[in-house]
């Protein structure tokens, strides 16, 4: 227990005088395989020790009380009904996943609940996912529904495609519910085959710049890269193969060779896809052989990829990119996520981190007007009930 999980407990217990169980579910980092989970490639994604907490038990009505200590609101749920919750956003993230059981024919009991985090909200570290993750395995315990940790990493992944209307991949609640402390996962998005991998960094750490902006694109953008990379997929399918199952296995050579019939938008997206998955897959090995160097190369190249082939980027996470990426004790620097915003991920040599961290704050507030914040974070475990 800490103090996170002591407060919403006690908050728990005053508001409705029962003891609710706690259930603690992470963000995560993704250190490289970006834009690839929903192309069916491989992404290596840990989970962090930044978390969202759920404090949860039945209620004795129909409805239940469901409070956000972080954003100081409750609303009144009566169960059953799955309309949108205006003003109350991160209740919908709840709703949605309610609405996910009930679609299984599952019915669940109401239920009260408290929910707070340190999870920097809008940061890009997927608290919205830690949240599902969280609320899918409370309901799945609660109920005794037996379901497994890959189902309900896709119910959480169904909720937000479905309720909240966001068509993200499976990378953010996976990782969430099957994080693992000192570990890495590699997990291949198309059959949802997962291995760990040891994180040894060394002298290393995993630093994350906060451009401390979301632009509005972030969402609209990311529905038309899924288009954009369907438009490729199907091309591919009708043109050589029509049963490759994804963009991501496209043999280059394809691409290549359909530089004059595609879209050159499209061409870009594909290059970019196909690219990275190869790039993640060499840099597993470096990273199983113990080699940072290249690892971290490949990750600020997954950079120039996003920033000139995907065109997720934005100004704030390039400026950041670039004013650290040849610094010889980075080994590498890319945003991370969707993009449009959020946080640039970065190995960092642990003893320079303050020193660059205050060069880079300076620059920063000069060029943006914003203060940069930052977050060392190192990974920690999946979904778990800790009371
Ligand atoms: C967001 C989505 C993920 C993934 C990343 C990009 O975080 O939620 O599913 O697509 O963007 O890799």
């Amino acid at each position: 227990m800490n103090v996170i999980s002591e407060k919403i407990k006690q908050l728990f217990f005053d508001t409705f005088s029962t003891n609710p169980t706690i259930v603690r579910s992470s963000g995560r980092v993704n250190l490289i395989g970006e834009h690839v989970d929903y192309n069916g490639g491989f992404v290596l994604p840990a989970a962090i020790d930044k978390s969202t907490y759920l404090a949860i038990a039945p209620s004795d009505s129909e409805s239940g009380k469901w409070i956000s200590v972080d954003f100081d609101k409750s609303v009144d749920i009566k169960f059953g009904v799955f309309k949108p919750i205006p003003q109350n956003r991160w209740a919908e993230y709840i709703l949605g996943v309610v609405e996910q059981f009930y679609k299984r024919g599952l019915e669940v009991i109401p239920f009260n609940c408290v929910v707070t985090g340190d999870i920097p909200i809008g940061s890009g570290l997927s608290s919205s996912a830690a949240l599902e993750s969280a609320v899918a395995f409370a309901i799945n315990e609660m109920n005794e529904f037996g379901m497994s940790r890959n189902e309900l990493a896709k119910l959480a992944q169904q909720a937000e495609n479905e309720f909240m209307g966001v068509k993200c991949g499976i990378m953010d609640m996976f990782a969430s519910i099957h994080g693992k402390e000192n570990h890495v996962l590699r997990l291949d998005c198309e059959t949802l085959d997962y291995e760990y991998f040891p994180l040894n960094l060394g002298d290393y750490k995993i630093v994350l710049f906060d451009t401390g902006v979301k632009h509005n694109l972030v969402d609209s953008e990311y529905n038309v890269r899924r288009l954009q990379c369907e438009e490729g997929l199907a091309f591919f399918r009708k043109h050589f193969d029509e049963t490759i199952p994804n963009l991501s296995q496209v043999p280059l050579a394809w691409l290549q060779a359909s530089r004059s019939q595609l879209n050159p938008v499209v061409y870009n997206r594909c290059q970019y896809v196909i690219e990275e998955n190869q790039r993640m897959l060499s840099a597993c090995e470096d990273l199983k052989v113990g080699n940072l160097r290249d690892f971290g190369i490949k990750l600020t190249a997954t950079h120039e990829g996003l920033r000139n082939l995907y065109e997720v980027s934005c100004k704030e996470l390039d400026f950041l990119v670039d004013a650290v990426w040849h610094e010889s004790a980075v080994l590498g620097s890319r945003m991370m996520g969707g993009g449009f915003g959020g946080c640039t991920i970065n190995l960092i040599k642990a003893d320079v981190i303050d020193d660059l961290y205050a060069r880079l704050s300076m620059l920063y507030k000069e060029k943006t007007g914003i203060d940069l914040k930052m977050y060392s974070v190192v990974t920690a475990n999946g979904t778990e009930i800790i009371q």
